[in-house]
């Protein structure tokens, strides 16, 4: 896993630091972040377009994971930045992005979030839908400003993947619809606009996609339409963001293609489409999340108690589970884990992995095999990087965890592990609350 090693003391090294000693210098549950194979993912990106020789822009989707230092380093490595909501957007102004990298999606954003990406001066703003449009042309007109925008459309596109994380089937809550004329609609009425000015097109299909067939079809769906936007509205577009969604090997029944390969079928498709239809090539963004963090992520969890039930399953429980990591519990996600303490040892037998929390659902893994372990260990848990800490909650009240960089043999504390301190900063006790 990345560039994870076993080192002299049979433990789990990640980016040149021993697991171990972060999990004691640290506590657990921790964050394990490996910066060079971050820096790896954005540069397979980048380098897979440059070879294709295009114009484009990769956004990391920052709902992936986000803090400060993730936005820096985005922000180092050339990195566009796609937030969903203000609290994203705060973090990347907090975190000095530039704002002309930063583009804003989601399908109900507020009038409030709307106005400050405005007045930020957002580098472009993905348009949702005709409710959005309305009060966006109003807000920049309040503020005398124009605005970059791309119209998200649903392309009628099924990915295979979770249901949940599939987002360009026809019956979808995000985008203008194409089938039914609303994109052209959407179209004719941001050309209109003085306050907007529109780029291009944006398509996501999903998330967790092993495949390059939907985003080819996605890209050959969009230039269906590209002569009726031409004839009826003088409209060629400059951008096509092709959304996120590439796919990682969490376990190895996942079969992910190289970063290259997407990008290769993706741009020569849309080369050979705006060949064929007589156009420049437009510039291309992608905003891939979880295939720049997710195998950069490890979690180290400490084991705590166990139970066996004889001839059934031997339970072991560690000190973290949904409350960090949702992703078992919601998609039936599957994860591989080692001691990180007997890292080199055989791994004769076999345990099912609960959380702690309250839930007979809370389990991050069954069936693993490791070596006969106990409350003496540390469990390491890969590929966690993408949508655990960003989705972490304090469900019984556990504090969220303490995240790392790890690079070079040092380690980073990027984000403090919250305090009980921190659980009740915000709680009015009875006699002060406001009435
Ligand atoms: N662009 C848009 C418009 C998106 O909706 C998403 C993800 C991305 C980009 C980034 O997708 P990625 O490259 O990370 O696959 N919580 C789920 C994943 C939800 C994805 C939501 N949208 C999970 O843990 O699997």
């Amino acid at each position: 896993h990345g560039s994870s090693q076993i080192n002299e003391l049979g433990h789990l090294e990640i980016g040149g630091v021993d697991t171990v000693t972060l999990a004691r210098d640290y506590g657990t549950p921790l964050f394990v972040y490996d910066m060079a194979l971050i820096k790896k993912r954005a540069y397979e990106f980048q380098t897979a377009f440059q070879e294709e020789g295009v114009s484009f822009q990769v956004a990391y989707a920052s709902k992936a994971f986000s803090c400060l230092a993730m936005f820096q380093l985005t922000n180092e490595l050339g990195l566009s930045l796609d937030v969903v909501s203000g609290g994203e957007l705060y973090t990347a102004i907090q975190a000095n992005v530039p704002m002309e990298k930063v583009h804003f999606h989601g399908n109900n954003k507020s009038r409030e979030e709307l106005e400050m990406a405005v007045t930020a001066e957002i580098g472009c703003i993905v348009v949702d839908n005709f409710y959005e449009l309305d009060l966006l042309q109003q807000i920049c007109r309040e503020q005398q400003k124009t605005i970059n925008i791309l119209l998200r459309i649903t392309p009628g596109v099924e990915a295979h993947t979770h249901d949940y994380i599939s987002t360009g089937q026809e019956d979808s809550k995000f985008g203008f619809d194409l089938e039914s004329g609303q994109v052209e609609q959407a179209i004719e009425q941001s050309l209109k606009s003085d306050e907007l000015s529109l780029l291009g097109i944006h398509s996501h299909i999903g998330s967790q996609i092993f495949e390059t067939t939907g985003f080819v079809m996605a890209v050959e769906k969009i230039y269906q339409y590209i002569n009726t936007w031409r004839n009826n509205l003088q409209f060629i577009p400059k951008v096509l963001n092709l959304g996120g969604g590439f796919g990682i090997r969490y376990t190895e029944e996942d079969a992910p293609l190289p970063a290259g390969h997407y990008i290769k079928s993706m741009v020569e498709v849309v080369k050979e489409k705006s060949l064929e239809h007589n156009m420049a090539v437009p510039e291309i963004w992608i905003e891939p999340g979880r295939s720049l963090v997710g195998d950069a992520g490890t979690t180290l969890y400490s084991i705590g108690s166990a139970k066996d039930i004889p001839s059934v399953r031997h339970y072991l429980s560690v000190d973290g589970g949904m409350s960090d990591n949702m992703r078992p519990a919601l998609y039936q996600a599957k994860y591989e884990a080692v001691l990180a303490n007997r890292a080199n040892e055989k791994t004769e037998n076999v345990y099912s992995i609960a959380g702690k929390c309250c839930e007979s659902g809370d389990m991050l893994i069954w069936d693993l095999p490791l070596p006969k372990a106990n409350h003496e260990d540390i469990l390491a848990v890969f590929c966690t990087g993408a949508y655990g800490y960003s989705m972490a909650n304090n469900y019984n009240r556990i504090p969220r965890p303490a995240v790392v960089f790890v690079e070079d043999g040092e380690a980073y504390l990027v984000i403090e592990r919250e305090s009980y301190a921190d659980l009740v900063k915000l709680d009015r006790p009875l006699a002060l609350a406001v009435k």
